[in-house]
């Protein structure tokens, strides 16, 4: 018969672990700029619908404009959050060097799959689905990141510190939206992807620690100018209309210039080098 005991000791063991791994290793810079509100003064295009878009039928009444906007960038997500298990499931999930890495990899990617399946779900109340995008040719991905190569363990926990913060943006760029059915289900994934950059930077600090600092700047020096790129082209007019149609908050290049903001203080401390934006395609 199990020892009740013993089994409250295990449960008490994975509390302490999600807790290490859960709470924010540093508090974003930039949470104020979380608040939709907050971000009004801002110079720049400014949200012209403020209603909101509650049932099928509703979007059914919306022009084009917004109903081929919000099933494209549902759809972008949706193809994001799937790409991030694609590239590491395979070869980092049981490769993972401890029982508590391979267990928190498998909630995060089973978290990815799960954000996947809300944005499938939101997709099919507007009568699309994101289905086709579960299993692509990594080259056929909408985002260049989820095209890339994991070679190295720190590649996972560079990833998590910096890519799934882009993540963790995108998303943000959602609160206070207009369609109202993505604001329901949004506060859990927000909350998922804190925990997944908590656990990268989490693993960083690990590796550095273990004398791997070489590893953790050669992954950073391949993942920080995608990073940047993922936030989408400088001169895109199209951030404009999601703005003036509530399904944005910030054009591409105001969210890049706060996620480097953020990012690069947390880069010099970890004793890291900031490669330069400059790699950047999409950057001014
Ligand atoms: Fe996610
Ligand atoms: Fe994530």
């Amino acid at each position: 018969m199990a020892n009740p005991g013993r089994a409250l000791d295990w449960d008490m063991e994975d509390d302490r672990l999600d807790a290490r791994y859960d709470v924010p290793v540093q508090e974003p810079a930039f949470e104020s700029v979380h608040g939709a509100r907050e971000l009004s003064p801002l110079e720049g295009p400014k949200r012209e619908f403020t209603d909101r878009v509650s049932t099928p039928g509703e979007f059914d009444k919306m022009p084009d404009e917004y109903r081929e906007l919000l099933t494209r960038v549902l759809r972008i997500q949706a193809d994001c959050e799937i790409g991030g298990p694609h590239l590491y499931v395979s070869n980092w999930v049981l490769t993972a060097p401890t029982a508590d890495d391979q267990w928190r990899m498998s909630r995060i990617a089973a978290e990815e799959i799960d954000h996947f399946r809300k944005m499938d779900r939101l997709l099919r109340l507007i009568g699309s689905g994101a289905e086709d995008r579960l299993w692509v040719d990594k080259e056929e991905r909408y985002v260049d990141a989820f095209k890339s190569e994991m070679p190295s363990w720190a590649d996972i926990a560079v990833f998590g510190g910096l890519i799934d913060r882009v993540g963790e943006y995108q998303l943000d760029e959602f609160t206070d939206c207009s369609f109202e059915p993505l604001n329901k289900v949004l506060p859990p994934i927000l909350r998922e992807e804190k925990g997944h950059v908590s656990f990268g930077l989490y693993k960083c600090r690990d590796l550095i620690d273990q004398g791997r600092k070489d590893e953790v700047q050669a992954a950073i020096d391949r993942w920080y100018p995608e990073a940047l790129d993922m936030f989408g082209n400088a001169r895109s007019k199209r951030d404009h209309k999601y703005i003036k149609w509530g399904l944005k908050r910030r054009t591409n290049e105001q969210a890049r210039q706060q996620y480097m903001t953020e990012a690069e203080p947390i880069i010099r401390d970890l004793g890291l080098v900031v490669p330069d934006p400059r790699a950047s395609r999409e950057h001014l």
